[in-house]
């Protein structure tokens, strides 16, 4: 019988207006859509409006944050395994996307996410090394091959299709290969036995 495919969520990681984010974020959801090993849900941070006040311990948020916790939250559970895509901002990753990662906590644990990159000359690479630390506090395992697009506005044309897919589309499906063996290894290994969280 085949595996059950991984369920995976890729989130985009700005908000920005006039932003890059979805043309790298489209490039990526479709290399990974076609692959039957892969369920993908894509989660554009731009459509959530999570307040950035978070509760006291203990009380319920207010009726703003319920109602973007009740579309999101659901959709990280589910996730077997993530893919962030970020740009860089000042040597790190965007603050909306640091805002979903802190008011969430189980959603991440024991999953595997992979990072797809973007930025000027870093390529977005310093926002990924920030996001591992973060992931690794959450109980999470980062994917060590990523995927970096450096002067990312100049590797896509018009269409959003990059002018040279055979680097990109290669590091897609190393990074791909990593995360669904992580995926398949840590979903057995919740299903056997609880993790000592
Ligand atoms: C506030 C801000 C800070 C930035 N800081 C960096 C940086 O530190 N390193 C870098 O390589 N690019 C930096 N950039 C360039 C962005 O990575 C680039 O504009 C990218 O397209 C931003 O992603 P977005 O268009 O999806 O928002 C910065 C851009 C902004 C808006």
């Amino acid at each position: 019988m085949p595996a059950e495919p991984i369920r995976l969520a890729v989130i985009v990681g700005s908000v920005r207006e006039g932003r890059f984010g979805p043309t790298v974020a489209r490039w990526f959801a479709d290399q990974a859509r076609p692959r039957e090993d892969l369920d993908v849900d894509v989660i554009d941070l731009a459509e959530v409006h999570l307040p950035m006040v978070m509760p006291a311990f203990g009380t319920a948020p207010a009726p703003e944050a319920a109602r973007a916790l009740a579309s999101l939250t659901p959709r990280l559970d589910a996730a077997d395994a993530f893919v962030i895509v970020t740009p860089e901002y000042n040597h790190s990753f965007p603050a909306a996307l640091k805002n979903v990662i802190d008011w969430h906590g189980p959603q991440w644990h024991v999953k595997p996410v992979g990072f797809v990159s973007y930025g000027g000359l870093s390529g977005g690479l310093r926002a990924v090394e920030h996001l591992r630390l973060v992931f690794a506090e959450l109980h999470a395992v980062g994917i060590r091959d990523t995927v970096s697009f450096h002067g990312a506005w100049r590797q896509f044309d018009g269409d959003g299709v990059p002018i040279s897919p055979e680097g990109c589309n290669g590091a897609a499906k190393t990074m791909l290969d990593q995360l669904t063996w992580w995926a398949r290894t840590l979903r057995e290994g919740r299903t056997a036995r609880p993790y000592a969280a």
